[in-house]
């Protein structure tokens, strides 16, 4: 058998280009292809020749790239071409938005797949709103790399002021938006200056060249190489002896000999052979084409996905996401529409848009789309809105007529995106990307003990038993045990309330523990910090933690903020039921802040902790806790007795 192993990705670049009319994208794509020698003579003596016959001294290079326009297809209504060239360090693929509007589809359909986006911006003008909604949808679609080329340079008298002042405006707006990395340049794609070669009219620029940022920006970090997603194109059965599952590899790696799942049925088995063309490989990976063997004969049809069986996708009907509009007709909603997916195309419709972007006027609650707290002040600002018309962006919730397996967008740019369209006419009419289920509370517990046990049937894990058993230790302790969940903001007075009532407990001679935010994020949690997605593992870990002081007789005293009202449920799913106290511990924002303990709060104003809850991240007060404790007006005293008093009723303590 002839087993090889499959090439890396990472030298391979995918950017788009974006920038208003006349800023100069085809000039500076004309400038990278003919010094890279990617241009063939008989073309460049085309352009030299037209150059001549009007009498023009310089050779105009936006023509060298309008052999694009011709690649483009017909009768589509994307206007996305691509274009690919070489360098000796690196392959690159283009993907370039011709045409005199520069709609905002066009760009969503560039920048979908790739890795970097050139902004260009005419130093002349200065930055327009164009500059400003491109910079938005490049980190709406999570490309991770961003070049901002101030071209035209040399119309500026190579000025470095002018350059500094671009730099400075769009540095401030590009704060609000998710992008990691951007490098500023100023060039002259006309001229030349700073494209290819480092140019000697701006002698005060130190950084890098256009080309050198294409061919060095470190990428292999931002493929997915983890989640291994497969969408099964073709079932291969040539005759009985060969079973086989034809399909592209969209994301991640797999090896023969490995365990998988397919879904949506759930089967399992494992690797036997990964087939190609040219023989079996030992390893591929995305994006290569393959077809797999598996070692048992199970039913799989077209559109089901293999993933590894520890590593799931979601497999949901209510879907979350960001829409693009790109249809001349209105979206509508309740209209049934096809929605392609991987290689499947289900049915599906909107039943439920959120808000619209106004990406024209941007606003800083607006942009940033992963802070909480602005999610949820733009849907406190939501104006109604029943459609989105042609290049409009806004949130929706999309329902699906059979599940979809897919993973959120920021995961994997693959799985979590997915295009619309028009029943009666075929166009694509929409570009979305997917946010995560659309679920309410209960939902969420239900999927996530689904998911949860599916890993543990997974792993073939089976808990021990102890000999000691709970009502044994409840005896000797001469209490019950439970667990008292303290959450409120910071400055509250979570942790004090615990402590004393931590020494009350223990001189009743009560069995105790306690967790707190604090202590365990130096330790346990330390690798957490203070995301949406870091705190409700926070909170996870500590319930379960909880849990097991729980099942072994404790009286369990935990203090964290956990301001989602999910995160709290949660962890009263994993104790049994009349064991779980959620005390929430009332103090208003206005007072925390006056009291701040730790002067976190002066930061967060200062904008030091963008997160911080109550400023940054919002703080959900519990709908229907066991107690509610007024840490404001009355005394530590008063709050003690009250959840003590509380224990009792409840046959915790003994009266
Ligand atoms: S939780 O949100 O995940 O429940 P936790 O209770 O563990 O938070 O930790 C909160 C403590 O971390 C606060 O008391 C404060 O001292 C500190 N802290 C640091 N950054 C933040 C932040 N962005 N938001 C809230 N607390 C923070």
């Amino acid at each position: 058998m002839n087993v090889r192993k499959s090439g890396g990705q990472a030298s391979l670049l995918r950017f788009t280009t974006v920038g208003s009319v006349d800023d100069g994208k085809s000039t500076l794509i004309g400038r990278i292809l003919m010094e890279t020698n990617n241009i063939f003579d008989d073309q460049l003596d085309a352009v030299v020749k037209i150059a001549k016959r009007k009498g023009k001294e310089e050779i105009d290079l936006s023509l060298l790239t309008d052999g694009l326009a011709a690649e483009r297809e017909q009768g589509i209504t994307i206007d996305v071409a691509y274009r690919y060239f070489q360098t000796s360090k690196r392959k690159f693929i283009i993907a370039d938005t011709p045409g005199h509007v520069q709609y905002t589809r066009n760009m969503v359909t560039g920048a979908s797949t790739a890795n970097l986006a050139i902004i260009l911006i005419d130093a002349r003008k200065g930055i327009l709103e164009q500059s400003r909604r491109h910079g938005f949808i490049a980190s709406l679609l999570q490309v991770s790399h961003m070049i901002v080329a101030v071209n035209k340079i040399d119309l500026v008298d190579y000025s470095q002021e002018i350059f500094q002042s671009i730099v400075s405006e769009y540095d401030e707006y590009s704060r609000k938006l998710d992008i990691r990395d951007i490098t500023y340049i100023p060039v002259s794609a006309l001229k030349g200056d700073n494209v290819v070669t480092k140019s000697a009219n701006t002698p005060w620029y130190e950084g890098p060249t256009v080309l050198h940022v294409l061919e060095n920006v470190h990428i292999g970090s931002d493929l997915n190489l983890h989640d291994f997603r497969f969408p099964v194109q073709y079932v291969i059965r040539p005759d009985h002896n060969f079973r086989g599952y034809a399909g592209k590899i969209v994301t991640g790696r797999i090896y023969p000999g490995e365990e998988i799942v397919v879904l949506p049925s759930g089967l399992t088995s494992k690797v036997k052979t990964i087939t190609t063309m040219d023989g079996d490989l030992a390893e591929a990976g995305a994006p290569q084409s393959v077809v797999l063997t598996l070692e048992d004969e199970i039913d799989i049809s077209r559109g089901d996905m293999i993933v590894r069986r520890q590593n799931l996708p979601l497999v949901e009907k209510k879907i979350d996401v960001i829409l693009c509009w790109m249809g001349e007709e209105p979206l509508k909603i309740g209209k049934n529409y096809f929605i392609k997916h991987t290689s499947r195309v289900v049915n599906g419709f909107v039943n439920n848009l959120v808000y619209m972007f106004d990406i024209n006027t941007l606003h800083r609650t607006d942009a940033t789309e992963h802070n909480p707290f602005c999610e949820l002040l733009k849907t406190l600002h939501r104006t109604d809105v029943d459609t989105l018309m042609l290049n409009e962006i806004g949130r929706a919730e999309i329902e699906i007529t059979q599940p979809i397996i897919f993973d959120q967008y920021n995961k994997n740019r693959e799985t979590g995106s997915f295009i619309v369209i028009d029943p009666d006419t075929n166009f694509t009419v929409g570009a979305g990307m997917i946010r995560g289920a659309v679920r309410s509370i209960e939902e969420t517990i239900h999927a996530e003990r689904k998911v949860a046990d599916t890993i543990i049937k997974a792993i073939n894990i089976t808990p021990e038993k102890s000999f000691v058993s709970l009502e044994e230790r409840e005896k000797r302790n001469n209490h019950k045990s439970a667990v008292v969940w303290l959450t409120g903001l910071s400055g509250a007075g979570k942790s004090t309330i615990a402590k004393k009532l931590e020494r009350a407990l223990f001189s009743m001679g009560c069995c105790t523990a306690a967790l707190d935010g604090d202590n365990l994020r130096h330790g346990l949690c330390k690798d957490l910090g203070f995301s949406h997605k870091d705190r409700n593992e926070n909170i996870r870990r500590v319930g379960e933690v909880a849990k097991v002081f729980c099942e072994q007789g404790s009286i369990v005293i935990c203090t964290f903020i956990s301001p989602l009202r999910i995160q709290r449920e949660l962890v009263r799913e994993l104790i049994p039921d009349g064991k779980f106290f959620e005390v929430f511990i009332h103090c208003s924002l206005k007072t925390c802040v006056k009291r701040d303990p730790k002067g976190l709060y002066q930061k967060a104003i200062d904008g030091e902790i963008p997160d911080f809850t109550g400023i940054g991240s919002p703080y959900e007060e519990p709908l229907n806790p066991e107690l509610i404790i007024d840490s404001e007006h009355r005394s530590i005293d008063d709050n003690l007795k009250q959840i003590i008093e509380k224990l009792q009723s409840e046959g915790i303590l003994k009266g």
